[in-house]
This record gives structure tokens, C-alpha cells and sequence, in this order.
């Protein structure tokens, strides 16, 4: 991409209205822009980030069994009633509304109901089973407060896989599997050290519901996370009771506020039971499909890592996940048709896909900043000065030191 085009400008004023780091940065840099509150877009640069999470997350997925579907955001009232989730005493996110016969319908906050009444279709056998399916979607939540940037948005990308197995032995096997990919998956995103597998309410079935809490002073959660055994709980289940149950000594947990970056449940045989979901076993009897839910907050991810990754310049961007690998930087292009030439020739061999050509007519600390601002993990600046030193300044964003690559050598860094 020609920084020249790129229609979105990095700016220096901090938005007025936003109190979070991450969309003040976010939307600085122009990966966001603010449609109204705990509402983004997603501008050029920031769908390159979503897209690069929801890829990695996608193979992770993928190497699980599970097979990627989208359901839709519209959504019938009566399948929720079914559950007693229709109701907003029941669930406070609800955005509701009327078709024109005056038929109400929801939005989907998120999509348990929906997906089991729409394998009622596709599932009757034990050999239909087990059945992995998983989405990217937009889920609208009715948020009370959203002051966390899109760390909490009331219009969001969430991953969202869902198990049908035939045994609570298969599930749980398929269960445990999805935790070793997440880990895998905060690994990749950079993230992996201070996420930590957490016991929390809400499980459905079991007596806890697993969370992953990345800890970053702008999440909204407490949790006691116990450093070397890598797991943590969170303050609303915390008991002396429960940390014994656990096996963690109180003495190791250190108390950390975190941010919720995914949470998965079992649901037994509970839910499938309620919409008829059931399957015929071997032994001839019918018996309600055995549910997993597993939510991952892809665009609460990206607010997590510019929480955590960033520094006093700007934000720092993960290989995997940055909108373009490489910042080349032509100085005074304009006068030097060599620096022109070869600033075009190391933009044309990483590609447009990959590289960011900061190609403006720009005084050079500005041009400097600005890349330091977006944070692409590798800086390649072309300058006559780099020239007659005999080649070009290449510098990692996480590194102070720039060192002169001989221009034969580029290919290396391709
Ligand atoms: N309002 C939101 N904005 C952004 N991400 C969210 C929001 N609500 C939930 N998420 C993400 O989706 C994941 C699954 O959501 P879920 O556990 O159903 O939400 P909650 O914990 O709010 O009930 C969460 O772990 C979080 O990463
Ligand atoms: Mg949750």
C-alpha cells in the first residue's frame, strides 16, 4: 500500500471523547473510527488486523475438526422462549425489534439457540456425531457502559464454535483439545504469557465456566492468578473453599485486574434437550446431543494487544497480526530519483500486501514518528545518506538500534 493513498491520516490530537488507550490509539492511527459509542468501523488498516486474528484463529479451528458456517444476525423470538432467554429480566443485551407485521424478532447477541434448532435438521444418528461448527459474527449487545474502547463494544466480532458430541467423554476430550488451541492461539497473538486459563461462574453444567483472562490494567475483571501453575480464578468465584478445590495455595495467587478475552462452557445435555436436539444411540434409544460453547472476542483481542503491546511512541504490532510487515520509508524521494528507484524496487519485491510504502512528501522526522506511531514490526528506510553508506536502515519496531542491510541482502528479509 502507497502511504500517499491511504485515505485514513494518522493524527495527533487524543479524541475528546474516548478515556481508553486503545481507541485513542486505534483511532489516532486510523484503524477505527467512532460511529457512536461502544461503535467502530473498522477502517483499512484495522480490518488488516481483524482479518489476520480471525486467520490465525480460523486455522486453529480448523486444525480442531471445525467446519466455519454463518448464521444470520436476525433472529426468532420463539426459539429463545424456549430456552426462557427471550425474556430481559433474563438477558439484559437484548436489541430488539418488529418486523412489519408487527412479528418481533432479536438481534443476535449470540447464537447457542439459533445453531441447535438449525442442526435439529442435520443430526439424527449417533454417527452424525460428533458435529464442530464455528463463525465470525457481529454480535449486537445492549451494553450498559462502553468506555473500553472496543474492548466492550455494543457491536462486535466474536469467534464462536460450538461441539455437539454423543458422550460427555467425547466432549470432554473435544473440550480440553479447544483449551490447548486457545493457548496456542494467545501464543501467536502474542499475548500467550499473561493469559491465563481461569475458573469462573456462569458454567451452565459444571460448577465453573473456563475463562481466558489477559492481564492489562483496562480490563474490567479481577482475577488471583497463580503464575507458575498458569491458571488464575476470578474474584466472583474466589473462596478459601474453591482455591482449595483447586489446589492453589492462596499465599502463590496474586491479584490482577485482566480482561476477559474468551470464556467457554459445557451445557450438558441441557440445552439440546430444551430445542429437541436428541439423536438415536446405538442401543436404539434417543438421548439429547452434549453441547460445548466457545467465545473468543477477536475484536477485544485487537484492544488487548494495543493495550499491552504498546510503548510511549505508539503501538507494536505482532508479525502475525500487523497490517503490513514492513514500513518502507523513502527520504526526499522527490528529489533523488536513485532513492525513488530503489525505495519502489524493495516495495515491489515484499508486495503490496505486504509492505507500507511511506511515500509522502514529508520531513523526515515526521515520516519517523508516524512510523513509529503505527507500529509495523520492521522499518526499512531509504535514504541518500543509507545509500552512499551502502544500502538501506532496517530496524525492528521492538529495537533501538537501526544497522545499514547492503541492498543484495534485502532478499533475506523477504
Ligand atoms: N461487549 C463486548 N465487546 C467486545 N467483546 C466482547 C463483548 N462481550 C463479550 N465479548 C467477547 O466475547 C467473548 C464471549 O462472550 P461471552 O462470554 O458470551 O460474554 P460475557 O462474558 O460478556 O457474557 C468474551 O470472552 C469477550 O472476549
Ligand atoms: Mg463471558
Amino acid at each position: 500500500m502507497r502511504q500517499s493513498k491511504l485515505f485514513s491520516k494518522i493524527r495527533k490530537e487524543i479524541p475528546k471523547d474516548e478515556v481508553s488507550k486503545n481507541a485513542q490509539l486505534l483511532i489516532r492511527g486510523g484503524f477505527i473510527y467512532k460511529e457512536m459509542a461502544g461503535v467502530y468501523v473498522l477502517l483499512p488498516l484495522g480490518i488488516r488486523v481483524i482479518e489476520n486474528i480471525k486467520q490465525i484463529v480460523r486455522e486453529e479451528m480448523n486444525a480442531l475438526g471445525g467446519q466455519e458456517l454463518l448464521m444470520t444476525t436476525l433472529q426468532r423470538k420463539e426459539l429463545w422462549e424456549e430456552t426462557d432467554r427471550w425474556d430481559d429480566k433474563k438477558v439484559d443485551v437484548w436489541f430488539k425489534s418488529r418486523l412489519k407485521n408487527d412479528v418481533e424478532i432479536g438481534f443476535g447477541w449470540s447464537h447457542e439457540e439459533p445453531i441447535t434448532k438449525m442442526l435439529i435438521n442435520y443430526i439424527e444418528s449417533f454417527r452424525d456425531l460428533p458435529v464442530y461448527v464455528y463463525q465470525f459474527q457481529n454480535k449486537l449487545r445492549n451494553e450498559l457502559r462502553a468506555k473500553s474502547g472496543i474492548m466492550r463494544g455494543r457491536e462486535f466480532i466474536m469467534k464462536d464454535l460450538y461441539s455437539y458430541s454423543r458422550t460427555e467423554e467425547d466432549h470432554k476430550l473435544f473440550y480440553d483439545s479447544v483449551i490447548e488451541a486457545y493457548h496456542r492461539i494467545f501464543r501467536r497473538l502474542g499475548i500467550g504469557e499473561d493469559t491465563f486459563l481461569t475458573f469462573a461462574s456462569g458454567g451452565a453444567f459444571t460448577q465453573f465456566s473456563h475463562e481466558f483472562q489477559t492481564i492489562t490494567d483496562a480490563g474490567e475483571d479481577v482475577v488471583y492468578v497463580d503464575r507458575r501453575k498458569k491458571i488464575a480464578i476470578n474474584e466472583e468465584v474466589f473462596t478459601d473453599d474453591v482455591t482449595q478445590q483447586l489446589n492453589l495455595d492462596r499465599n502463590n495467587l496474586e491479584k490482577v485486574k485482566a480482561s476477559e478475552s474468551g470464556n467457554i462452557f459445557s451445557f450438558g445435555g441441557k440445552k439440546c434437550e430444551d430445542l429437541g436436539l436428541l439423536y438415536t444411540d446405538k442401543d436404539g434409544k434417543k438421548k439429547p446431543v452434549i453441547l460445548g460453547s466457545y467465545g473468543l472476542g477477536i475484536t477485544r483481542l485487537m484492544g488487548i494487544i494495543v493495550e499491552k503491546l504498546s510503548d510511549e511512541k505508539g503501538m507494536i504490532w505482532p508479525e502475525e497480526i500487523a497490517p503490513y510487515r514492513a514500513h518502507i520509508i523513502a527520504l526526499g524521494e522527490q528529489k533523488d530519483e536513485q532513492v525513488q528507484k530503489i525505495s519502489e524496487e524493495i516495495y515491489t519485491a515484499f508486495g503490496e500486501e505486504k509492505a507500507l510504502l511511506d511515500d509522502r512528501d514529508v520531513r523526515a522526522g515526521e515520516k519517523f514518528a508516524e512510523a513509529d506511531f503505527l507500529g509495523l514490526p520492521l522499518r526499512i528506510v531509504v535514504s541518500k545518506r543509507s545509500l552512499s553508506e551502502g544500502g538501506v536502515e532496517v530496524k525492528l519496531r521492538t529495537e533501538k538500534e537501526s544497522k545499514i542491510i547492503p541492498l543484495e541482502e534485502i532478499k533475506k528479509l523477504l
